[in-house]
């Protein structure tokens, strides 16, 4: 009897993992289509064009990060919708021949986004 309970436990936990993984996948492809190139694919600052602007794509895992993203949670989706680096980001794609797709942002993205980052600079170490 116990065991049988231990093992569905088991078996809900395999389930919810990979509902939220495929929750979550939304956000993962829009961070590798639109972010990754400079912030990299361990959002450290390592993607191709990370040093093709000045200044570079900033490692988003370091500790002062951590604590701005916990003082501030709204800073990524904020860098996104209020571009408070001007027109360097389409600038840098523009003079390296990157086209991303515009796209139509719902608040159901921006919340995906804002989550698979936050779990991959959580982890991060
Ligand atoms: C062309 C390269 C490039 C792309 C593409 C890009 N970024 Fe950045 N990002 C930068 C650079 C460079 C900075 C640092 C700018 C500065 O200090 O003014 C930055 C800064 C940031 C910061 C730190 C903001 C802060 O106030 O500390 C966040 C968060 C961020 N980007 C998120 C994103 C997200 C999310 C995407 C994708 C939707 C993205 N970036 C796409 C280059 C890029």
């Amino acid at each position: 009897m116990n065991r049988i309970f231990i093992a569905s436990l088991g078996v809900l936990a395999l389930v919810h993992t990979s509902l939220s993984f495929a929750e979550n996948a939304n956000g993962k492809q829009l961070y590798f289509q639109r972010c990754a190139m400079c912030h990299g694919a361990d959002i450290k600052g390592t993607g191709p064009l990370a040093h093709k602007s000045s200044p570079p794509a900033p490692d988003l895992t370091t500790a002062a990060f951590k604590k701005r993203l916990s003082d501030y949670p709204g800073v990524i989706v904020s860098s996104v919708i209020l571009r408070p680096n001007g027109d360097l980001i389409p600038r840098t794609l523009r003079e390296n021949g990157v086209k991303i797709a515009p796209f139509a942002w719902g608040v159901k993205d921006f919340r995906d986004l804002n989550q698979y980052m936050t779990e991959v600079i959580a982890k991060a170490r």
